[in-house]
């Protein structure tokens, strides 16, 4: 596994809808090194989630982290968005040094495949429901500064 470049905005990698994976693709060593470089890239640079367009694969690929555990997500979906929502303080790794705050539902569902290609889904609340949330927002061109209310730059050390 190898880390792999993080594409910052603004690019066009970032704003394009990606395309959702075909079944027998996922199973293929080019599909099984992008998902576990893609977990490798994450994990080195301190994210706790990564969309695959982020590493220049307009693919509907997401990586979300569980605690210390990396969940794989192909063709997620979101549904059972709660009425609750919260506010929370976003970053990304594609647009480094910048943070705001971005309302977002309190618990989703998600549906999609795992890296077997096997149906999975997941009741998410918190702070995981809001990453799988940004996630599935890079898969369709949307960043968190298109949705922050007011932008800031880190505190000062
Ligand atoms: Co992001």
């Amino acid at each position: 596994m190898s880390k792999l470049n993080i594409i910052t905005h603004p690019s066009a990698y970032l704003r394009k809808i990606s395309a959702p994976v075909k079944k027998r693709y996922i199973p293929l060593p080019d599909c099984q090194q992008l998902i576990g470089d893609m977990i490798e890239t994450m994990r080195l640079s301190d994210g706790i989630g990564l969309a695959a367009p982020q590493v220049g694969k307009n693919l509907r690929i997401i990586i979300v982290l569980d605690g210390d555990k990396p969940l794989v997500f192909i063709n997620p979906k979101l549904y059972r968005k709660s009425w609750r929502k919260v506010e929370t303080e976003e970053g990304c790794l594609s647009i480094p040094g910048v943070w705001g705050k971005v309302k977002r539902h309190y618990a989703v569902s998600v549906t999609g495949l795992n890296q077997k290609g096997e149906k999975v889904r997941l009741r998410a609340r918190g702070l995981l429901a809001v990453v799988f949330q940004h996630e599935v927002d890079h898969l369709d061109g949307v960043l968190f500064i298109d949705k922050a209310k007011k932008l800031n730059e880190p505190p000062k050390m």
